[in-house]
């Protein structure tokens, strides 16, 4: 296996007009401008270390000036006013583009970050059109309430009367990850367009095209300026000066625990409200009589989709002791037998990662496990010295206090381990600071459930990992996040709440 694949030409119109050589800009106020300092920075395809195009290296001014126009249009009676009919409106209308433009958003995506195009094209594309979809339909529905009060000292005579009313929390920076670049944008798009909300959308620095792209889309759904802006640049420079904005009332994050935590100091001074999707280290509980058609295929998945670069990757496997052994040969030969390549490529499973260093992070992970006594049954290897490729890797006799078992790896990493009795199970898949997901493999529906009811995470899948849609609400417990994404939950965090008292 070669570590580089060659570049791929892109083949869809929309594509190519977007990578047509043009230095990339910033959408502010509905107007695309160069950055404020002029920089500007490479985003490559990692399967074959292609230059894709040069982004606008956005700073603190361009991150002002999105965030005055986000103010700006909050109270522009074009969006304020707007029906909520016509938001949902909107919201649908978005859906509908991003649909019809696909095959392109696929395709950019898959050249920008590696994923399969499988994944891009009949996964995640989809998914994002979905959530402009799921949440048009709340944007006439988000109610207050009358409330009948017990208020004793109202003037003789009179009544009180106090309703509760819903208003959009305000200008909302979204910063989001790489390894799921458009879905993440639209998880958060979606709920603050049907809140009401503004947007400054700051894309990962490594995958930003799909953003730009959706940009052109919503510009072209008739959005009103300033209500979505999108600033390309670092984390620590417009990432953190957004997250520390005086003007700027709700950070919506998706990424690393660190990251979070810088972010949740900065938003100090304004007390901006947060929700954070973090890391995870979800594990997956395979009983004994777990029906291994199922359970084999879904582990292999739940690790190995999107060459692991899932926050919810079921990074930890504990299989009864019964069938350990042999579960380990058969996930090793499920490993083995997934093809590496360009994710363009049709013949190809899995991708690169997202670029040569996140395979390198990956590698210490694994290399560090081997040098203390962890045994690799599968992969266990960068595919080259530079090579963004990972093989698909199975570990055993993994020490609970390795970092691979304590630490997000995000990579195609899974660690398999024994147990004897359920509550063993659930020691083991709670011996994490993460609480994000974890999937149970049984026919027992009795043990199903209390394993569900037992594990800490915001999410548990039975007989299934890494099930998605925007109707189920995702969030973390513990360290893996504040808030929840999807679901009624999702808009919540969108909304503030004003009771209204009145003397009548
Ligand atoms: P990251 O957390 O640094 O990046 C995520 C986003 O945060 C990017 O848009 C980045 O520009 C921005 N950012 C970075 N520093 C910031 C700051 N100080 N203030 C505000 N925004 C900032 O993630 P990174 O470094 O790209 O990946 C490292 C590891 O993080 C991965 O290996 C993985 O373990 C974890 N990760 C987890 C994700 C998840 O969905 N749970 C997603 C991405 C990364
Ligand atoms: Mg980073």
């Amino acid at each position: 296996m070669t570590h580089h694949v060659p570049p791929h030409q892109p083949k869809t119109p929309g594509a190519n007009a977007l990578l047509a050589g043009k230095a990339k800009r910033l959408l502010i106020a509905n107007v695309w401008r160069t950055a404020a300092e002029g920089g500007a920075f490479a985003t490559h395809d990692p399967a074959s270390g292609a230059l894709l195009a040069y982004l606008a290296e956005g700073t603190a001014s361009d991150a002002d000036i999105a965030v005055a126009a986000a103010r700006d249009a909050l109270v522009d009676p074009a969006w304020r006013d707007m029906k909520p009919s016509a938001r949902g409106r909107l919201l649908w209308k978005i859906a509908d583009l991003i649909e019809a433009h696909a095959d392109e958003l696929a395709e950019l995506e898959t050249l920008d970050q590696g994923k399969s195009w499988a994944t891009s094209r009949m996964a995640e594309i989809p998914a994002s059109a979905e959530q402009f979809r799921y949440y048009a339909g709340f944007a006439n529905k988000i109610l207050g309430q009358t409330i009948p009060t017990s208020i004793g000292y109202h003037p003789p005579g009179k009544k009180l009367f106090a309703y509760t009313t819903r208003e959009p929390v305000g200008v909302v920076a979204a910063i989001t990850p790489w390894n799921s670049p458009l879905l993440m944008a639209a998880m958060k798009l979606a709920p603050a367009l049907c809140a009401g909300c503004t947007v400054v959308l700051k894309p990962a620095e490594e995958t930003s095209l799909t953003a730009l792209r959706l940009g052109e889309l919503l510009v072209e759904a008739g959005l009103p300026a300033g209500v979505v802006n999108i600033v390309t640049g670092f984390g620590s420079t417009v990432g953190a000066h957004l997250a520390a904005h005086p003007d700027v009332d709700k950070v919506a994050f998706t990424g690393s625990t660190e990251v979070g935590r810088m972010i949740v100091g900065a938003a100090q001074g304004n007390l901006k409200k947060l929700t954070l999707e973090l890391g995870g280290k979800s594990p997956a509980i395979v009983m004994p009589d777990a029906d291994l058609q199922l359970a084999l295929p879904g582990v292999a998945r739940g690790i190995f989709a999107n060459s692991g670069q899932v926050c919810v990757a079921g990074s930890r496997a504990y299989v009864h002791s019964s069938i350990h052994d042999a579960f380990v040969e058969k996930l090793a030969l499920e490993a083995g037998k997934l093809r590496l390549g360009h994710g363009l490529d049709p013949e190809t499973d899995l991708g690169p990662l997202v670029s040569s260093a996140q395979a390198a992070r990956v590698a210490s992970y694994v290399d560090e496990g081997k040098s203390s006594g962890a045994v690799i049954a599968a992969g266990g290897e960068r595919l080259g010295i530079d090579s963004a490729f990972f093989a698909p890797t199975v570990v055993t006799a993994v020490h609970p206090e390795m970092r691979m078992m304590r630490e997000e790896i995000f990579g195609p990493v899974i660690a398999v381990t024994p147990f004897d009795e359920p509550e063993e199970a659930l020691v083991l898949a709670n011996d994490t600071k993460f609480g994000l997901a974890a999937s149970v493999w049984t026919q027992d529906l009795s043990a199903a459930h209390r394993l569900a009811a037992g594990v800490r995470a915001g999410t548990v899948w039975i007989n299934c990992h890494s099930y998605f849609s925007p109707e189920l609400p995702k969030g973390g417990h513990r360290e893996s996040g504040w808030g929840y994404e999807n679901g009624p939950q999702g808009l919540e965090n969108y909304l503030e709440t004003k009771a209204v008292c009145a003397v009548i």
